[in-house]
């Protein structure tokens, strides 16, 4: 390194305790290489003396070489190379770089600043104690200002720097700066920024980057490394109440149950009282276990192990919080939604959300509005696609312990994840929980699904007919039901065309319409199965995971995929209601097979090939299986 600190030559320990003991700022930069990003960042390593020798001669020489500067170093150098490649989408990572002063240690995420990166910003900015926006002095407050504004307070970073920057292309004009400041922090109210500290800089010059510019005597602030340096970081997590996401249990032998994880926020000591969450039971830390040996206190930010005095259940996901003042616990809530997915958020699709060490399975309502993260417009939305922020409401299946993301990030803040292909696809942030999920308790009833079922001498399973359009579902699954109702069975048959023309009237073939269709019957045929009723079900149910999400609704053996297999060029030659046609037309829009999709099963319980099979014949099939299923006994029991 090239003159790092003198300690590192004559000792190097006591440079290490220095750096192990210096407080660490997480900060992002907001604005895009026209704004002077690259130079900026590249100015911040050079004058932290964070460069090497050789980048330093290799920097001089491509200065020289292809910059920009006239001969002096062009710092933008450093870091274009790595951005030009990311924002012709070669990588969408988030570059992370680190640096240090005698004062402080830094870790800055370089974020690509167009909208198209929103996703790259929310990855960068989630974790950032401090954001430096930056305006051209030239261009002043611009629609990107805005946008990373809003992203930043909607991410709860609460110390904003305005930096102005390019101060030597407009004559270092205190007036500009000032209409500058002024025009933001107009728009920083509404956003609700009420805090930022303007600086007017010059990356490139090196003005009020380390030293204060002697271009600039009326400006009396600090500098841009000063604030990095001094700039109080958030130290109000050890004062909330304690909170600990468990990331496992330690269960080496019988004789020890720990439960491991960082804490989240506040402290805790050995003899406090814990509640466990969601459970609510409660016990008191007998031991605070680390690496190092037992703590007699520990405080957030720490990863211990904790032992409870009394035997009591906790697993991974569950969250120790101080009995004295748990956080909420609830599984509906208001969030606001940032989608990174090319695939469009979907309401009603099961997704994994993962909160804490929780992983949880939620469905999100149509959003109520998304935001036009240039202008914060509210504009109605079905549907959030790729970049898209939203507010939505979130339903999980099992209730979690959260806290505002304002008042808490780690507790407050979600990602979800498809969970098909395990990739994130969105980020969230808690607003509140929705109070019915508070006020709306299960009740439990005397009747039961088995005595119904036993009243009926059958045992309830629902066969869930999937296939195109025309593939042959209501024909095979109307012989299926004639032949048991023939067998005594009491059954139901719901076909989409019929239920389409009630319960499901209002919706339509968009794909999020296609998932509320499936979603609205599976709950139906829930309550059908839980009325003791065989239940056929026939509908296109074009996606995998809404037929999964169906699946999940039942008991083992409960649910039986029915895959009606018809080649889509069959289907289409047969067009019983003349839809392929009309389809192929142009006259109808999203018809599956056509121009909506159609996921085939990989696993379901019977297929049936209709090019080879007759309806009959298909439908005895299917009796059969279900017969040696047992399915077609008595049930045992009551
Ligand atoms: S699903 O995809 O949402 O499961 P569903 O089974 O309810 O579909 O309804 C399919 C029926 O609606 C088809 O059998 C057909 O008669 C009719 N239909 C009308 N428009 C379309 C369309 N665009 N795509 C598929 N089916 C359509």
């Amino acid at each position: 390194m090239a003159h790092v600190s003198d300690l590192i030559a004559t000792d190097i320990d006591r440079y290490l305790a220095q750096h192990q003991h210096k407080g660490l700022l997480r900060f992002i930069t907001c604005g895009s290489v026209d704004d002077g990003k690259s130079t900026l960042i590249g100015r911040l390593l050079y004058d932290a003396k964070m460069l090497f020798e050789d980048q330093l001669t290799a920097l001089a020489a491509d200065s020289k070489k292809v910059g920009t500067q006239g001969g002096e170093l062009d710092f933008a150098l450093l870091v274009d190379g790595l951005s030009a490649e990311r924002e012709q989408g070669i990588t969408i990572d988030v570059a992370y770089r680190f640096f240090s002063t005698d004062r402080r240690k830094f870790i800055v995420a370089d974020t690509p600043g167009h909208e198209q990166y929103t996703r790259n910003m929310v990855t960068g900015a989630s974790t950032a104690d401090l954001a430096v926006i930056l305006v051209d002095a030239r261009k002043g407050v611009l629609t990107q200002t805005r946008r990373h504004s809003y992203l930043v307070s909607l991410l709860g970073i609460r110390h904003v720097v305005l930096a102005v920057n390019k101060m030597d292309l407009v004559g270092y004009d205190r007036e500009i700066f000032a209409t500058i400041v002024a025009e933001y922090a107009d728009f920083a109210r509404q956003v609700g920024l009420s805090d930022f500290v303007a600086i007017p800089v010059s990356g490139l010059k090196g003005d009020n980057i380390l030293d204060r510019s002697p271009a600039m005597p009326w400006y009396a602030g600090p500098t841009l490394m000063g604030h990095l340096e001094t700039v109080p970081i958030d130290d109000a997590l050890p004062e909330q109440p304690f909170r600990l996401p468990v990331q496992w249990v330690n269960r080496p032998n019988l004789d020890f149950r720990g439960f491991a994880g960082t804490i989240a926020s506040g402290t805790i000591s050995a003899g406090e009282r814990l509640r466990v969450l969601p459970s609510g039971r409660e016990s008191r830390v007998a031991r605070i276990v680390t690496a190092d040996g037992d703590l007699p206190r520990a405080v957030a930010g720490q990863s211990v192990t904790l032992t409870l005095e009394d035997e009591i259940d906790v697993s991974r996901g569950d969250v120790l919080a101080s009995a004295a003042a748990p956080p909420a616990v609830a599984d509906q809530f208001e969030t606001t939604i940032v989608w990174m997915a090319d695939e469009p958020l979907l309401p009603g699709r099961p997704y994994w959300l993962k909160l804490g060490t929780r992983q949880v399975s939620a469905t999100i309502t149509e959003p109520k509005y998304k935001v036009n993260v240039n202008t914060l417009e509210h504009l109605a939305a079905k549907k959030l696609g790729l970049n898209e922020i939203g507010v939505c409401n979130v339903s999980l299946d099992h209730p979690v312990a959260f806290e505002h993301y304002a008042a808490n990030r780690d507790l407050g803040g979600f990602i979800l994840v498809d969970r098909l292909t395990n990739a994130t696809v969105g980020a969230g942030m808690i607003h509140f929980a929705l109070r019915r999920s508070q006020n709306i308790h299960w009740q439990a009833l005397d009747v039961t699904k088995a005595s119904r079922a036993a009243l009926k001498g059958q045992q309830p399973c629902v066969l869930w007919f999937t296939g195109l359009s025309g593939a042959g579902k209501s024909t095979i699954a109307n012989l299926v039901d004639k032949q048991l109702l023939a067998l005594g069975r009491h059954t139901y048959l719901l076909d989409g065309d019929n239920v389409r023309h009630g319960l499901n009237r209002d919706l339509g073939f968009t794909d999020e319409d296609r998932v509320e269709n499936i979603r609205r019957v599976a709950e139906v045929a829930k309550l059908m199965v839980d009325a003791g009723l065989v239940v056929i079900v026939s509908f296109i149910s074009p996606f995998r995971a809404e037929r999964r999400m169906a699946r999940s609704l039942f008991g083992a053996g409960e649910f039986y995929e029915v895959h009606v297999d018809t080649p889509l060029a069959v289907a289409e030659s047969r067009d019983v209601k003349g839809l392929y046609a009309k389809a192929r037309r142009g006259e109808l829009r999203n018809f599956t097979g056509i121009d909506s999709p159609y996921e085939p099963p990989e696993n379901a319980e019977i297929r049936i090939d209709t090019t080879r099979t007759a309806p009959e014949d298909a439908a005895t099939l299917i009796v059969d299986a279900l017969r040696e299923a047992g399915l077609l006994e008595a049930p045992r029991g009551p």
